[in-house]
């Protein structure tokens, strides 16, 4: 027998195998994955995953097919198309005062995610530390790790999940590199307010201290709350990257485009991570959001449309004995089922697609060690039918 073939047809591939030294040890299949295999196997409806069941607008999607007729169909520059990146700009100016620089400053990249990973791998070396808040969007951590820092998690004060600013404060050591917060907040539908931002401010001033902004649910908050970006801050702006999601702005999260803003040096190193991955997004969607951004009232009246969702939900939940939390922000709200019962969030969450037919997501998977607060969220980005047949099988539990 050939001896380099069975070397590299056996012993090479079990060596290799056994030597992979899995970068992410502690990663295995999401809890969302779960819930929606179980939903669909039980053909339960599904209040798990964070996506909009109802149509997105038809206007845009005539864009992209327009764009594609149009022969917009090869690589758009690194950066984005520049038109897009100009809207965005002008978008940016009118909601928070200033323009960043579509040229320098702005990036278009495949989802909000991506944007926060880039962001994360563009500043962190092994040993650096990442302050960043539990119950967390489960990418975070991992997106930490990957690039060999530590996270540093700090959980937000149950049961309005908010931040305890004190404990940022005392978690700061010299090796740490970032804050990444996210408001309007996925799992839990909080937001930060005003004196956030002040203490965000004292805690970084003097500092090298980068932050992350994870503002993809930016246009879903609600009870007239104003958002406050981190683009309103020019004093915070310079040391953040900003990161956006237009699947959850304009209900196409399958779409995966998204972008980041940071200041021109932040932008220079984040775009060297981005040129050798995915280097530039799908072109017809950015043509399309070029045009579309323009609108002011198709991401303004956002807020509204999905207000009324949460109130609507919240009204239908009061035939159960769920109890909910308030939801400022963002697709979700939590609740909790102590007159239910006193089982562990997941073994409900298990029990109640299973029995009952309506899949959640047990609140304890945003937290690394599992904390188990026993709540669930509920996704109320759906039709009324949705939510209505969810409340229907939620009433007889
Ligand atoms: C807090 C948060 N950030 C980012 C994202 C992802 O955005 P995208 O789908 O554009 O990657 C999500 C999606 O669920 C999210 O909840």
């Amino acid at each position: 027998m050939d001896k380099t073939a069975n070397f590299i047809g056996n012993t090479n591939c079990q060596h290799v195998n056994n030597h992979i030294n899995s970068k992410l040890p502690n990663v295995g299949t999401t809890i969302f994955a779960i819930m929606s295999g179980l939903a669909t196997e039980h053909n339960a409806v599904n209040l798990g995953q964070g996506f909009p069941d109802f149509p997105m607008n038809e206007e845009l999607y005539e864009l992209v097919a327009k764009a594609m007729k149009n022969g917009f169909n090869q690589y758009a520059p690194m950066p984005g198309w520049m038109p897009l990146r100009e809207a965005i700009a002008e978008k940016v100016e009118f909601l928070y005062g200033k323009a960043p620089d579509p040229d320098k400053e702005i990036t278009i990249t495949p989802g909000g995610t991506y944007a926060i990973y880039s962001a994360l791998t563009a500043i962190l070396h092994p040993g650096d530390e990442v302050i960043l808040f539990e119950p967390a969007y489960d990418s975070y951590i991992p997106n930490v790790e990957i690039n060999g820092a530590k996270a540093i998690k700090l959980s937000l004060v149950y049961p309005d999940y908010h931040i305890d600013w004190v404990t940022v404060k005392n978690a700061i050591t010299e090796r740490t590199k970032a804050i990444l917060i996210n408001s309007p907040h996925n799992p839990t539908g909080s937001v930060l307010g005003e004196k956030d931002i002040a203490e965000l401010r004292k805690i970084v001033s003097g500092t090298n201290i980068f932050i992350i902004s994870d503002e993809v649910y930016e246009h879903l908050i609600f009870d007239n709350i104003p958002h406050q970006s981190i683009l309103r801050h020019p004093d915070l702006f310079e040391r953040s990257f900003v990161c956006f999601s237009f699947g959850k702005v304009y209900n196409c999260t399958g779409w995966k485009l998204g972008y980041s803003i940071a200041p021109a040096l932040l932008t220079k190193e984040f775009r060297k991570v981005h040129q050798f991955n995915a280097f530039s997004c799908f072109t017809p969607s950015q043509v399309a959001l070029a045009t579309f951004l323009k609108k002011k009232d198709a991401y303004l009246s956002l807020s509204g449309l999905m207000q009324e969702k949460r109130d609507h939900f919240k009204m239908l939940m009061k035939q159960t004995r769920f109890d909910l939390q308030e939801s400022y922000g963002s697709y979700f709200i939590c609740g909790t089922y102590g007159k239910i019962t006193d089982e562990a969030d997941k073994d409900f969450a298990i029990r109640l697609t299973r029995e009952f037919g309506v899949a959640t997501i047990p609140v304890s998977a945003f937290y690394n060690e599992g904390k188990d607060d026993k709540v669930l969220r509920f996704c109320f980005s759906k039709k009324k039918e949705t939510l209505e047949a969810a409340v229907e099988k939620l009433a007889r539990v």
